[in-house]
């Protein structure tokens, strides 16, 4: 079956981002001139995703205005003869058909992706997590359409990260099928390095078939009291295979602070407007640092 749908959820609260995102939804917060989410989006649409669910939370308006049309500033822009900027705003609202749900309650990522039951309906369909974004030359998850469409079940979006860093994550405990591709055996949410089953980890990129939403009913709240996905697509394994896949790419972490200045870097490197110019002023703010 082809995947069309994805979920967002972006109900968090950001207060790792706290004083920013007390009037603005973290997922705004832009690295150079877009919103992280625009970035996710973009993946999205760019693998075939016509429709997407954003799972929303009070305080965020902000990204529903953000991928509607804007009569006025449109027009505003055209008076103003800075035709120009207009396309780059047309195309993000012409992105992909957006949708939004409210999560009432913060009780979890398997509470959030529960809010999207009916929008799903009886399809596979991707999960992206808005704290992860992929630098890559093929989007991750049109890397990861082509592994469900050779498998034909779930598929986990995965790397290695270092011993430090598997309690901060879902980990799976793997076996080996091909290069890049694992079958998931079990996983565990934010294990201590001790029981941490392998160093592969989750990031933030799933695609996921539809009989995860009768698990998630029944799904207790896990790790943190919260109720966890991992532990749906735990239960999910063991009732039909699903497979990892070591994704190409650079994946950033821009739920925390130290990640989000490494996009911030690195996207602007990679900008040709401002990439030149942007390197020579870090080589010399490096030089001058370290002396
Ligand atoms: C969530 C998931 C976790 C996954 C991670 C990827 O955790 O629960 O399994 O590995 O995203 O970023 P969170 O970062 O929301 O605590």
């Amino acid at each position: 079956m082809k995947i069309t749908k994805a979920v967002i959820p972006a109900a968090g609260l950001g207060t790792r981002f706290l004083p920013a995102t007390k009037a603005v939804p973290k997922e705004m917060l832009p690295i150079v001139d877009t919103p992280t989410l625009q970035y996710i989006i973009e993946e999205a649409a760019n693998s075939g995703i016509e429709d997407i669910l954003i799972i929303t939370g009070r305080g965020k308006r902000a990204i529903e205005d953000h991928f509607d049309k804007s009569y006025e500033l449109e027009n505003e822009l055209a008076r103003a003869g800075k035709e120009e900027l207009l396309p780059r705003l047309e195309y993000i609202s012409s992105l992909a058909n957006i949708h939004y749900v409210r999560q009432k309650q913060a009780l979890g990522l398997g509470h959030a992706i529960h809010c999207a039951k009916s929008f799903v309906g009886q399809e596979p369909f991707a999960i992206l997590l808005g704290d992860d974004v992929v630098r890559a030359e093929k989007p991750c998850l049109r890397q990861m359409i082509d592994v469900y469409d050779r498998y034909g079940a779930s598929v986990l979006g995965v790397q290695e990260v270092p011993d430090a860093d598997v309690s901060k994550y879902g980990i799976v405990d793997a076996e080996y099928i091909e290069e890049n591709v694992h079958r998931v055996m079990d996983m565990v949410e934010k294990p201590s390095f001790i029981e941490a089953p392998s160093n592969i980890a989750v990031l933030g990129r799933y695609i996921i078939t539809p009989e995860i939403f009768t698990i998630l009913e029944k799904t207790k709240p896990g790790a943190g009291g919260e109720i966890q996905l991992t532990d749906a697509l735990r239960e999910l394994a063991k009732e039909q295979p699903m497979y990892c896949y070591t994704f190409e790419g650079k994946r950033y972490d821009v739920g925390s602070k130290i990640g989000f200045l490494k996009a911030t870097v690195e996207y602007a490197l990679a900008r040709e407007d401002i990439g030149a110019s942007f390197l020579e002023y870090l080589r010399k703010t490096v030089e001058d640092f370290g002396a």
